[in-house]
């Protein structure tokens, strides 16, 4: 019953026979391999476009250095007050942009508003060297409350961007779980709403270390490869990343391993739901924020059961824990079983 976190699982048997099957004999070094080439190629089929590609180790890597190819003097970057950039990259955003400033914005669900975001550039407007400029806004699908942006939402977020001429970053770490839920192409989820760079997350949803930054406008990434350099994030046996994509992209094991991942989700959250129970927020991916007991949490514990206690921030009173709840963050992956699921839904019965 481990449900702490989809990096707590392992790789996938795809991911991990690719590594094998690349690692004989010798390959050019520093992303010039053939391997390298044929999976940047693969990327702008995935898009229907030529994008430009960038492999890192981490999320916060792809995120920040993303960030980084639009820093501008005094620049402000703008995401939701609970994202990743805002709270669990050490101030990573702010060092490899050279100083900005990341703005966070309140919203429902884990997601921003174009009002919202239009509100809060207008602290920074064009011409007043005190505050700052407007440098980027970034939004994450699936966002850290485990909710999804329709493509709607993302256009209508690109405008409010548009209008102050900055543009929209999406931290993909989990990107496969929101595309199988929302059923579109990665196109449809990126350049077509209006996405300028991605951080396309892999390592969550069954690679050990494969990112990338993915541009829509291969201009824009000219100077990248230095930043990516200067940031200590070329690899030298830059092939075993693409291996990894390699197994991660054949056969679809991508998308197979998200639908995964989400029905088991889904499955969760509808035990808890038929046993009485609620969740903090929808749940659209692969994240389960459920407000339990707190005695059903200690009897979880007790029987073996890894998550985590969760700040409730933002919730109505109707949902937000009472005295005797908690809210707790369940994440599932390729890796998560029928079995855990059952297990964890018969201690939490037994624990009414
Ligand atoms: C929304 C989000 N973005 C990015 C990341 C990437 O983080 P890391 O640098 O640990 O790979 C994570 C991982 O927890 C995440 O949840």
């Amino acid at each position: 019953m481990n449900f702490a976190s989809d990096n707590w699982a392992g790789a996938a048997p795809a991911v991990m026979s690719a590594l094998t099957r690349h690692n004989s004999g010798f390959a050019p070094a520093y992303g010039t391999d053939p391997l390298t080439d044929r999976i940047s190629e693969k990327f702008n089929e995935i898009f229907e476009r030529e994008v430009a590609v960038f492999f890192v180790a981490t999320g916060s890597a792809a995120n920040s250095l993303a960030l980084a190819a639009y820093a501008r003097p005094g620049g402000v970057i703008f995401s939701h007050s609970d994202a990743h950039i805002q709270v669990d990259e050490c101030n990573c955003p702010e060092f490899m942009t050279g100083g900005g400033k990341l703005a966070g914005i309140a919203g429902a669900d884990g997601k921003i508003t174009p009002q919202g975001l239009g509100e809060a550039m207008a602290a920074y407007p064009d011409g007043v060297v005190h505050h700052g400029q407007v440098a980027t806004v970034s939004i994450s699908q699936a966002t850290e409350s485990g909710t999804i942006y329709t493509l709607e939402e993302i256009a209508a977020i690109k405008e409010t961007a548009r209008s102050r001429a900055v543009p929209l970053h999406m931290d993909g770490a989990r990107f496969a779980n929101a595309l199988v839920t929302l059923g579109c192409t990665p196109a449809d989820m990126t350049w077509k709403a209006g996405v300028d760079v991605l951080s396309f997350g892999a390592t969550k949803n069954g690679c050990w270390c494969a990112e990338a930054v993915v541009f829509f406008d291969p201009e824009a990434a000219r100077e990248f490869e230095y930043l990516r350099k200067r940031g200590g994030h070329l690899f030298s046996k830059s092939r075993f990343v693409a291996a990894q994509l390699d197994g991660y992209f054949e056969d679809d094991t991508w998308l197979a391993a998200a639908g995964h991942a989400n029905e088991m989700a889904a499955r969760l959250a509808d035990g808890v739901r038929n046993q009485g129970g609620r969740t903090a927020w929808a749940v659209e991916a692969n994240e389960v924020f459920p407000i339990l007991k707190r005695r059903q949490f200690e009897a979880l514990e007790a029987a073996g059961a890894k998550l985590y206690e969760w700040p409730a921030k933002g919730l109505s009173s109707n949902i937000a824990p009472a005295g005797d709840e908690v809210c707790l963050r369940m994440v599932t992956s390729f890796a998560t079983t029928e079995e855990d699921v059952t297990a964890f839904l018969k201690v939490l019965s037994e624990a009414a």
